[in-house]
Parts: structure tokens; sequence; C-alpha cells
């Protein structure tokens, strides 16, 4: 099973023949500055040259959070969705724009995204295992860090 991890990390080099020629496709990791996003044209060209199925996500917390759940307005969590929305991550972890990565986790997962999430692919994401290919981005891992230890202690505590 080993090919399933390898299917998230770049690509090298970019296939120019199956791409839409007006867009360019940025690598795996990029990122823009805060506050801004990669278009949708773009991102599904990035999900087009990887050329694989559309997935689905579900649920994996261990619990089904409210509409209302204090996540959503918590300044921590918007930053961590804030890094994560500026990157091409975006692209293929976003139900609706086709990318098969959704089934991992999804930014469209409602009411809290990162519900889509296992505890294993919020490890991954924390850059704790040496899927690197799959760490966050982001100039400030420990700001990540803390907010992933607060959300296994959520869960943890959720399980009982
Ligand atoms: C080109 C599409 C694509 C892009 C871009 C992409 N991913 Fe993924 N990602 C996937 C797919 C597909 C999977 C599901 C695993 C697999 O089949 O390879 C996945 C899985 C993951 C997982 C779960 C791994 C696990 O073992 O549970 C994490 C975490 C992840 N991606 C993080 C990222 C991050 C962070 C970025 C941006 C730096 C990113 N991905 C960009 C397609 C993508």
């Amino acid at each position: 099973m080993s090919w399933i991890w390898l299917a998230c990390a770049p690509v090298d080099p970019p296939s120019e023949a199956d791409s839409t020629p007006h867009v360019d496709i940025p690598g795996h990791n990029e990122c823009l500055p805060p506050g801004e996003r990669y278009d949708d044209e773009v991102c599904v060209a990035v999900v087009e040259d990887q050329g694989r199925v559309a997935t689905e996500s579900r649920l994996k917390a261990p619990a089904q959070a409210s509409a209302d759940d204090p996540r959503l307005t918590d300044p921590e969590f918007l930053w961590m969705t804030g890094e994560v929305d500026r990157c091409v991550c975006r692209c293929c972890h976003t139900a609706g724009l086709g990318g098969a990565g959704v089934h991992a986790w999804d930014l469209s997962f409602e009411p809290v995204w990162v519900d889509s999430a296992s505890d294993w692919s919020l490890r991954v994401f924390g850059g704790y295992t040496e899927e690197y290919e799959q760490t966050l981005p982001t100039d400030d891992l420990d700001r990540l860090r803390a907010w992933l230890d607060g959300e296994w202690a959520r869960r943890d505590a959720l399980e009982g």
C-alpha cells in the first residue's frame, strides 16, 4: 500500500501536456500571502493535472459538531484554517473542486472542516510523521502544533 502515500507528493516535472495552457500550475507546497487563495480555476487545473478520481469526505472526529461549535469562532482555529486556505493544499482538499484528497480532509466539510481529518492525518499535517510533503507549509509550526494539541485533547475528552 505504500504507493498511496506517494500520491500526494509533488509530480516532477509538472506535466505540461495535459494541463490547461493558460493556467500556471503551482507546486504542491506553494502558498500565497495570508488572506489570499488560489482561484478555483487554478485549483481545478491542479486537480486535473494530478488526474485522480474525486473522493468524498466523512466524519472522522469522535462526534458530530454543532453549527455553533466554539472552534468556529476560535482565533487559533481561524488562523490555522487561513494557513491551509492560502496554500495549494486547498485545491485537492475542497469537495466541489474534484480533488482526490477530500477523503483525507476536506475544507468544505461542515460544520467544522477539521472533523473530516483523522487523528493520523492531523499528525501528518503537523509534521510528526515522515510524510513531509503533507506537512502544512506554515511559517509558524509551533503555533500549528499548539492548536493540534488542543484538538487532540478535545477529541480525547469526547472519547471519554
Ligand atoms: C494534487 C492534489 C493534492 C494537493 C495539492 C495536496 N494534497 Fe494532500 N492529499 C491528496 C490526496 C489524493 C490524499 C489522500 C492520500 C493519497 O491517496 O495519496 C492526500 C492526503 C493528505 C493528508 C492525509 C495523509 C494521511 O496519511 O492521512 C494530509 C495531511 C495532506 N494530504 C496534506 C496536504 C497538505 C498540507 C498539502 C499542501 C501542502 C496537500 N496535502 C496538498 C492530494 C493532494
